[in-house]
């Protein structure tokens, strides 16, 4: 069996590094990609360590700018990919975004447009390879609207309407697209909440390798989360409204 190409945008993440972890297993090569060069060798080094026969490249890169996200792209492409995973996000305070405009704009940036810039540009290039996956993390906070954190979940709501439109694009061809739904995860974004309730990133990681590899539409992770947003997707406004999530 031929090493695995694994790329992946935000690779200093937490849930991404889980999953480079399980990929490095079976000696997969990897292009990582981050905003802070540091951040994501730290990464790099591990994953060598682990996997001393694996091809292990960074590059850092502004995740606006969607320029450098196109040429990234038509790099990287140059030898076959046969997975992209686009895992970066930020949490916002929601009540700084209702506070200052310029904070609910930048989640609404990193949350939203910038995982879909890169899905597109990597779209372009599995498109002319006619195969590969490429799995974008949203968010069960995508599902619904909640005050808790309704400017987040607007930016993980877009990355769900274009993964959608993305699977229509790509139905029946050899290439998958995986849209991601964690539930809340003890990760370094989570660090403020209470550890209770949050799930393993170890445990998340594992679901998500598989669900790329089965090349599942949509993966709620852990799989509870699917019944529970079924729910709070379906609750009635009346009683909706009286939720204080
Ligand atoms: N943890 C959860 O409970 C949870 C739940 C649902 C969905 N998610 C989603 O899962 C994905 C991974 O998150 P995580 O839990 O692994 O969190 P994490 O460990 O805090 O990782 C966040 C990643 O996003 C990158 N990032 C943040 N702001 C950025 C910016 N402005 N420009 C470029 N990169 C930026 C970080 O880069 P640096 O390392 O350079 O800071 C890091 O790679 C995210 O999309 C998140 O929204 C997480």
């Amino acid at each position: 069996m031929s090493k695995k190409r694994i790329v992946i945008i935000g690779a200093s993440s937490a849930i991404a590094e889980h999953c480079a972890r399980l990929w490095v297993s079976e000696a997969a090569d990897f292009l990582l990609v981050g905003r802070d060069l540091s951040r994501v060798q730290r990464v790099a080094d591990d994953l060598r360590v682990r996997s001393p026969q694996s091809a292990i490249e960074t590059v850092q890169i502004d995740f606006l700018d969607a320029d450098a996200i196109s040429s990234l792209a038509q790099q990287a492409g140059q030898s076959p990919i046969d997975i992209v995973l686009i895992a970066h996000g930020d949490l916002p305070v929601q009540q700084s975004c209702e506070q200052d405009i310029h904070v609910a704009e930048a989640a609404l940036q990193i949350n939203g447009v910038s995982p879909v810039l890169f899905a597109e540009a990597f779209a372009k290039q599995l498109a002319q390879q006619g195969r590969g996956r490429l799995a974008l993390i949203g968010s069960v906070a995508g599902d619904r609207g909640r005050k808790a954190n309704y400017v987040y979940g607007a930016g993980k709501g877009m990355v769900e309407r274009y993964a959608q439109g993305l699977q229509h694009r790509f139905a029946y061809t050899g290439i998958k697209i995986v849209l991601i739904k964690p539930g809340p995860t003890a990760t370094p974004m989570t660090a403020h909440l209470p550890s209770s309730g949050l799930a393993a990133v170890d445990q998340v990681a594992r679901a998500i390798v598989k669900a790329i590899e089965a090349g599942k539409p949509v993966a709620y992770v852990p799989a509870k989360w699917q019944l529970i947003m079924l729910i709070v997707q379906h609750l009635p406004r009346w009683i909706f409204h009286k939720l204080n999530i």
